[in-house]
């Protein structure tokens, strides 16, 4: 491969990337896992996942991304440098790199992004808001001056933006998204049933069985744990509505957040969203009924991004067409230059 360009979508829960005509190449959890001894790198995403719980005193599993910014330097760059070596080989030719960044974090978190791609071994490196990625991903025209609204449920954060003209018009960040609904889950299951459950069966649950539209008493599925007053293992049998009040107040969170950028947002840009309906991306945009939801409690319109999780990746990818384009005049906004 010659001249190589990667696009990274690096997430707090996944990390996607993409290679220049290609498309995706690679989608993995943001995971690491490494000998707590040696410090030597024993495996990275969906092997290290698969690690999750299962892990001797001697292996430390981590997710290095924590609510969408790195919280661990040496381990983001460690992974992203495995990722790339992944899917280039040792080749001589380093790549360009886009990579997307929350719109919310600050020039020094940019900056550790920044840095941890560059270290783990690219010639350029350039970082580009989330929004826009994910709006060039979904082959939304961003340029002319109307209004478009993304709402991106990931791992850690729910980010909410409103962009017109290739920038961010406002911008809002909320803490409620995918995990924090994988954390309500066990935690209703201890308190009402006194089952301990792990993230992984939280999150099978959250994917499999949610129905935040029309939630029903007579639909029900089977959860298997631990029994804490017994300590041995146990069943369970909950249904829609149970899981609905267990995850309501963080989908609550979600709803306000949308809120608050709707009410901060000019009114003819408003008209726009209206109109254009909002889109929908991240893993959490595939929760049950959310969209009728939406629709319902806001009267505004939504739409899920084609392959919802992988919709930023692809606009990294696109955006070196435009790179040109989009660092003119846009620069520290949109497309900013790392070195
Ligand atoms: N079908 C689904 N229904 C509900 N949630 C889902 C589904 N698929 C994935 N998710 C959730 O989406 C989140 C990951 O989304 P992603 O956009 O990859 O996050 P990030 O960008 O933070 O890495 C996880 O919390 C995961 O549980
Ligand atoms: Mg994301």
């Amino acid at each position: 491969m010659s001249n190589p360009d990667i696009g990274i979508d690096l997430g707090t829960a996944n990390i996607v990337m993409t290679s220049g005509k290609k498309g995706v190449v690679l989608s993995e959890p943001s995971v690491i896992a490494y000998n707590k001894c040696t410090e030597r790198i024993l495996a990275v995403g969906t092997e290290a996942y698969k690690m999750i719980g299962r892990n001797p005193a001697y292996i430390e599993v981590v997710r290095p991304m924590a609510e969408g910014v790195i919280s661990d330097d040496i381990l983001t760059q460690c992974m992203i440098r495995e990722f790339l070596l992944k899917i280039c080989g040792h080749q001589l030719v380093k790549p360009r790199i886009i990579i997307c960044v929350p719109a919310f974090i600050t020039d020094l978190q940019k900056r550790a992004v920044g840095d941890a791609v560059m270290s783990a071994g690219c010639r350029k490196a350039y970082l580009i808001d989330e929004p826009i990625a994910s709006m060039l991903g979904a082959g939304v025209n961003i340029g002319k001056a109307r209004g478009h609204m993304v709402v991106d449920i990931g791992g850690g954060t729910t980010d909410v933006a409103i962009v017109s003209m290739n920038g961010i018009v406002t911008s809002h960040s909320v803490k409620c998204a995918g995990s924090q609904i994988d954390r309500a889950i066990i935690k209703y299951m201890m308190n009402r049933y006194k089952l301990i459950i792990g993230e992984q069966t939280a999150e099978h649950i959250k994917k499999t069985f949610t129905n935040l539209y029309d939630p029903r008493e007579d639909v029900t599925m089977f959860v298997k744990g631990r029994n804490i007053l017994r300590g041995l293992p146990d069943q369970i049998e909950i249904n829609e509505m149970e899981l609905f009040d267990a995850m309501e107040d963080v989908i609550f969170g979600i709803m306000e957040a949308i809120k608050k950028v709707l009410e901060e947002t000019p009114p003819e840009l408003v008209g726009d969203i209206q109109e254009n309906g909002i889109l929908l991306t991240g893993g959490g945009a595939l929760l049950g009924g959310l969209r009728e939801l939406i629709h319902r409690t806001l009267n505004v319109n939504c739409v899920l991004a084609r392959d919802t999780m992988h919709c930023a990746a692809k606009g990294t990818g696109l955006a070196f067409q435009k790179i040109n384009h989009l660092l003119d005049g846009f620069e520290g906004v949109t497309i900013y230059k790392y070195r």
